[in-house]
């Protein structure tokens, strides 16, 4: 049995490496419209071309230069389900102000990036596409942020990468609980594929006043909804509505809430207390439902299990706090990034 277990892991790890090495950028003559989003982006795109399970894939991805003071290090942001890498806009630019080289990808099925019909999708798998990303970048150490989705993928990263991991922010993710260890029931792809096929503009916009915006919505926000519409009714619709799917079974299959207590890098965990995200809520009997989504109960209990923690919270912001106050989100991030600390803090471990 451990013979089979480590002969596994040593072919793996030479796979792993190869996947991590063999791509190369792309930084210029890429259409508007790339791979289903035509939607403008704040910063030059560049595409990382690379095979993994057997084909062909593009990732897109922002890399922004500092602004500030070069202080040699580099941040990698994952964005949420619903976003794309664009959305981290004022983030990148407090980040690179702050001396970061900032790398901004969008994920392997989202936005400007391949959506391939089939790919086996997992947390595991999208984190070694980013270091893979890094690896071509030539970049070694990282600060790693990720918001939602993101966030459950930084935990997941901060799992397998800890010697390359200078720190790790993760911002309102999802995840922090086990939705089907807690009784949400699992459902099949081909489910949640017919509801992300009737999202709209409407519906993305009532689903995010509630659970991001806490019923306040402002009209900045309308941009963000407009991003994710076009990648819906982009050219790449039907698979963007599978790979939205797959992205489901991945959240309810992969739970990361049993692993907290490995996770080595230092953690910045920061969350706007309003968010109601729970995965499987709409479809999970009321009194699973009932039970999931206390973020205030999920930040202390995540917090506590973490070995080098540090928890800010926002008691009336909802799931997306770098969004919606921006200034408070980033005098905190800031403060904690340069001085180890922040005034934001209720709780360090
Ligand atoms: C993604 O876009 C790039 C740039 O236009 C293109 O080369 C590539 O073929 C596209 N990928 C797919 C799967 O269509
Ligand atoms: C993207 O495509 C939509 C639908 O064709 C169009 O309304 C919109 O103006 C386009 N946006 C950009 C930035 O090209
Ligand atoms: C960054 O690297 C440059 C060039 O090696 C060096 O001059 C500078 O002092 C470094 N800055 C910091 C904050 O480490
Ligand atoms: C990005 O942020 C900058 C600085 O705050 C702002 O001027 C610009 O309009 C923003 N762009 C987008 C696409 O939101
Ligand atoms: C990279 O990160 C690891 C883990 O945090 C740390 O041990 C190592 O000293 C870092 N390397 C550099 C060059 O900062
Ligand atoms: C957001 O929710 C609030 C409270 O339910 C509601 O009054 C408002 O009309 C909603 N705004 C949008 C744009 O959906
Ligand atoms: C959420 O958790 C907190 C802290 O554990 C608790 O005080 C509060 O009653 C819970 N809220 C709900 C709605 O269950
Ligand atoms: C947490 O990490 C910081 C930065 O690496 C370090 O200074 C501090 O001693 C660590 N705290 C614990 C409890 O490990
Ligand atoms: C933290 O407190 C110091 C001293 O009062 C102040 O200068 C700093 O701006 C505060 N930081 C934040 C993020 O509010």
């Amino acid at each position: 049995m451990k013979l089979i277990g480590l002969s596994f892991l040593a072919s793996l790890a030479v796979t792993s490496v190869a996947a991590q090495t063999g791509g190369s950028i792309i930084d210029h003559g890429l259409p508007d419209d790339l791979n289903g989003s035509n939607f403008t982006y704040p910063f030059p795109l560049k595409l990382y071309k690379f095979t993994s399970q057997r084909q062909q894939l593009e990732m897109a991805f922002m890399d922004v230069a500092p602004t500030g003071t070069p202080n040699n290090k580099t941040a990698i942001l994952f964005h949420g389900n619903f976003f794309c890498g664009a959305a981290w806009n004022e983030t990148i630019h407090v980040l690179a102000h702050t001396g970061y080289r900032v790398v901004v990808p969008d994920h392997i099925g989202y936005c400007k990036s391949t959506k391939p019909t089939h790919y086996q999708f997992s947390l595991a798998q999208l984190a070694t596409n980013a270091r893979g990303l890094l690896n071509t970048l030539g970049v070694g150490n990282v600060t790693v942020m990720g918001h939602s989705f993101g966030g459950m993928l930084t935990f997941r990263y901060g799992l397998m990468f800890p010697g390359s991991i200078d720190e790790i922010v993760v911002v309102n993710a999802i995840g922090m609980e086990d939705y089907v260890g807690k009784g949400v029931p699992w459902i099949p792809i081909e489910e949640s594929y017919a509801t992300s096929r009737e999202s709209t503009f409407a519906s993305v916009q009532a689903y995010e006043n509630t659970t991001y915006y806490v019923g306040l919505w402002e009209d900045r926000y309308d941009e963000w909804v407009q991003m994710v519409v076009d990648v819906f009714f982009g050219s790449k619709r039907d698979a963007f509505c599978w790979n939205q799917a797959q992205i489901v079974d991945v959240v309810l299959n992969q739970p990361i809430a049993h692993d907290f207590a490995r996770l080595q890098p230092r953690l910045l965990l920061m969350i706007g207390e309003k968010d109601t995200t729970a995965i499987g809520k709409t479809w999970a009997p009321p009194d699973v439902a009932a039970t999931l989504a206390n973020f205030t109960a999920l930040a202390h209990d995540v917090s506590a299990q973490v070995p080098n923690c540090t928890l800010v919270t926002f008691p009336e912001l909802g799931h997306a706090p770098h969004i919606s106050n921006p200034d408070i989100f980033h005098a905190a991030l800031v403060e904690w990034l340069t001085t180890g600390t922040t005034n934001s803090t209720i709780e360090t471990r």
